[in-house]
Order: structure tokens, then sequence, then C-alpha cells
């Protein structure tokens, strides 16, 4: 018998949801971290260890939670982070996650391989959303990619630099991702997506065509994960490097954010390349096992950057008490990726937008009880370090 969550109150509450939702291939795919998901518990578990000083009588009856970014206004400092083939989760989820987070005055970030494509999540959105792109080997595709990003209104560039070539992760291996199945395997996957009524129907059915919407043009040989992924493996380019980020700076008028950076050294590599901001990020743990949690070394790369660049992190933040202490920790703002994929393999776009909803009360809460009233009042006074 499933455990019952007839309302979620948390990140928590809609992870399992998103397990009796989803298909097992799927859930583990955005579930799982690389080899044996150390750093991905580090994540979680570094933020858990982060005390808090609890103030009292300091006048917090009026919250501000808003922050300026970039010269836009974000009603909290979070964004949705990229997540590739988020529209397997739900029917066309790229459009319904940049709807939810406008209604939350939040960015949304588009991979370069969601299902969804560039134009038609412009389409579905009002305001500029992020985009976030990985490096190909042909610089006429990526070229190409730029200038749709530009002509649907996106102004702010995330580039991936943490994936010159993708982490291993056990959990996709065994479930048959990359391909190597047999038919007993097929069978069994077959089944289990049978048995997953609504998804298959929401997803299956509704939610077609599901191809890499903004790259499949460039894919010549099919459009199936085994295909995709000799694709990246073919296609995504191992051998960039600063004087690429250089070039993508001059092609690039936007904003642009290096994300992926986990050392104080390539933060000002970052700086002195001309990035407007950098992400601290392991990629959620799916890359190199065994690194750092991105909330251990944002302080450091916060201390060694002196202010030459904008500081953002991700990385196991669960709730907005998180995101108070990343923010107390040096950061401008945090993205999240899991928790927005969690709840909308589980409620869809609602389920992004009421997660997005309790992060801010949880903000509200955090901000009353440490005594600060706005975002710019958060500091590192705010950690109880004793
Ligand atoms: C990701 N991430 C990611 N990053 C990126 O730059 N491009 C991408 O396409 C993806 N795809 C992706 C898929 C899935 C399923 C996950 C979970 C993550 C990494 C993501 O943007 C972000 O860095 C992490 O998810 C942050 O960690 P949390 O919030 O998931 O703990």
């Amino acid at each position: 018998m499933p455990t019952m969550r007839l309302v979620p109150a948390c990140t928590s509450d809609y992870r399992l949801l998103a397990e009796q939702c989803l298909p097992r291939t799927l859930f583990d795919y955005i579930d799982g971290g690389a080899y044996s998901e150390v750093t991905l518990a580090a994540n979680v578990a570094d933020f858990e260890k982060i005390a808090l000083k609890q103030r009292v009588l300091r006048d917090v009856s009026q919250i501000d939670t808003h922050i300026s970014l970039f010269g836009d206004n974000m009603a909290m400092p979070v964004a949705l982070a990229p997540i590739g083939m988020a529209g397997m989760m739900a029917r066309r989820a790229e459009t319904q996650a940049v709807r939810a987070a406008e209604a939350a005055g939040v960015p949304f970030t588009l991979s370069t391989v969601g299902i969804c494509s560039i134009e038609e999540v412009a389409k579905a959105a009002t305001k500029p959303f992020w985009f976030q792109l990985y490096m190909m080997k042909d610089r006429g595709c990526v070229r190409e990619i730029l200038d749709r990003a530009k002509a649907a209104g996106c102004k702010t560039l995330l580039f991936t630099v943490d994936l010159p070539v993708a982490g291993a992760r056990y959990r996709d291996v065994r479930n048959g991702m990359g391909g190597n199945v047999n038919a007993l395997g097929k069978l069994r996957a077959g089944l289990d997506y049978a048995m997953h009524a609504q998804w298959a129907y929401d997803v299956g059915v509704k939610g077609k065509p599901l191809v890499f919407g903004t790259i499949s043009p460039y894919m010549k040989d099919g459009n199936t994960p085994a295909d995709f992924k000799r694709w990246v493996d073919s296609q995504f380019d191992a051998s960039v490097t600063w004087k690429d980020i250089e070039w993508l700076r001059e092609y690039w008028q936007g904003d642009l954010i290096i994300k992926g950076v986990l050392s104080p050294e390539d933060a000002l590599a970052a700086a002195n390349a001309g990035a407007d901001a950098i992400v601290v990020s392991n990629h959620g743990g799916r890359q190199l096992d065994g690194v750092s949690s991105s909330i251990e070394m944002t302080p450091r790369i916060v201390d060694a950057i002196d202010d030459r660049l904008v500081v953002l992190m991700d990385g196991g933040v669960r709730s907005g008490l998180d995101v108070i202490r990343a923010i107390a920790s040096g950061a401008r703002a945090v993205l999240i990726g899991r928790p927005w994929i969690w709840a909308m393999g589980a409620r869809g776009g609602q389920g992004v937008r009421a997660l997005l909803s309790t992060f801010k009360s949880e903000m509200n809460v955090a901000m009353a009880l440490t005594g600060v009233s706005s975002i710019g009042g958060i500091s590192a006074d705010l950690l109880d370090r004793s």
C-alpha cells in the first residue's frame, strides 16, 4: 500500500508521489546520480548541517523575498534549473513549467535537450526565459541554436561546462537507458510503462512528439534515447576550453552564466573570460561522484571571486529554508532541479506552482524567525557557527 499524501506539504512528498506516478526508468532517471550517489547525498546532507541563528523581536511584519537579477525582478531568489527530457515526465512539461515559473515570478531554464523546442516554449511564455546550452562539435549548429534562442526572446544563457562527457549513472544503466536491452528487458519496461496508465495517456498519447525538440533537426540518425546517447557521444565537445567561452562571450550579447563551476580557480577563470555569473554546481551529483557538495564550495568561491561576478548555486536545495541558508552562505540566488521535476511528474504544472508557493512561504517563515525582512538583510550573520 503506497503511503498516502492527500496534500503534498514539501519537496519530499512530491518525490514520493513522482515515484508512484512515473514508470521506474523515468523516476530513476530524475532521482538518481553518478556512481554510489555520494555527492548527490552530500548536496542535501550538507544543507541540513547548516545551523541558523534564531532571532526575536525584530519587527518582521513585512517580509520581502524579491531580488533583482540582471535588471529583472524575481519574486524570490530561485530559478528552475535546466532538466533534460522534462517532457517525458508530464505532457509538454517544459511549456507547463515555464507557465508555472512565470506565475510564481521566477525564471525557467530550458535545457538544450528538452522535449519541447525553444520555439514551443516561447509560444507558451509571455516573458523571456533562460536557455541552457551544451557545446557541440558543430559550431554552425551551436550558432544556429543561439540565434534561435535570441529570436525567441531569451536574454540569459546558461552554458553548462560540467558535462564534457556523460557521468556514469548506474540506475540508468540497469534500466537500459543507453540501449543494450534484451527482449525480456524490453517487455518488462513496456509493462512498467503500461502499468502507469495516467502517465501513459498524458505523455505517451497526448504528449507527443517525444523527441528532443530543439536539437532533433540536427540529429540525423533517429530520436530514441539510444540514438540520443550516440549523438551526445559523437557531438558533445570534450575539447572545450576557456577560449571557447571567449568565443561564446563575443557571439552572445545577453547575460552569460557558466554553470558547473566547483572550484575558486575556475570561478576566477570564468570572471576573466567575461562571464556575468556562475552557477556553483556539480550537476546535482550526476557527473563526478565524490566531489564536494555545492553548498560546501559556495562560500569558498564567493570569497575568492570578491564580487567580480554574480554567484548562483544549485544542488540539494529542497526548501525555502535551504534558499536562506544558500543566500547566507553568499549565493545571490539558487536553482532547483529535482524538486520541480518531481512536482511536475507528480502533479504537472499545478504541482510546480504549488511547490514554488511552498518555497516562498518557507522563505517567509525562515526570514521572520531569523529576524530579517528583505533578501538584502541576509548575511553570514544568520549562520550559527558556534
Ligand atoms: C539535470 N541537470 C541538467 N543540467 C543542465 O545543464 N542541462 C540539462 O539538460 C540537465 N538535465 C538534468 C536532468 C535531470 C533529471 C536532473 C536531475 C538534472 C542538472 C540540473 O540543472 C541541476 O544542476 C541539478 O539538478 C541541481 O541539483 P538538484 O536541485 O537536483 O539537487
